[in-house]
């Protein structure tokens, strides 16, 4: 009896460390593809944002990437949506962050093909 005492112990010692490393083994299925049902429009909803948030400083010339039409824009654009989430710097300069809205037109832009439309 209780040599059976101490094999449970040891068991549930041994069972829990093993359940307990498959937990933190394990990694967390985050779904990142946002709920695009709407089609976005380049002309009235991504050249605006990027117009009143971004060409003060990425119209032409110098070391910035220019932003000033689709062709620009479609060519940045996973560098452009990754600055919109703080990497590698925060865009716009200096924040605040576009609202989540604005990032998730971005992003379903993107997943929908660039259109130029
Ligand atoms: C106040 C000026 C300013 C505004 C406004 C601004 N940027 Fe920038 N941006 C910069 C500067 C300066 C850099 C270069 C930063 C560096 O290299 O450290 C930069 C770099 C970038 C880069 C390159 C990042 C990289 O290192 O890969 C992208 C993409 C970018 N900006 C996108 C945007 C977008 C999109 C917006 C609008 C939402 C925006 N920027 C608004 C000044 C600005």
């Amino acid at each position: 009896m209780k040599k059976i005492g101490l094999f449970a112990v040891l068991a549930a010692i041994v069972g829990f460390g093993f359940v307990n490393s498959c937990a933190k083994d394990k990694v967390p299925v985050i779904t990142t593809t946002p709920d695009c049902v709407d089609t976005i429009h380049f002309a009235t909803q991504i050249a605006p944002m990027i117009q009143d948030n971004c060409l003060g400083c990425h119209d032409t010339g110098g070391s910035l990437p220019t932003l000033t039409n689709h062709s620009e824009i479609s060519a940045s654009a996973t560098a452009v949506l990754s600055t919109l989430h703080g990497t590698p710097q925060l865009m716009p300069q200096g924040g605040p962050a576009l609202n989540d809205t604005l990032i998730q037109q971005f992003t379903c832009w993107i997943s929908q093909g660039k259109l130029n439309n």
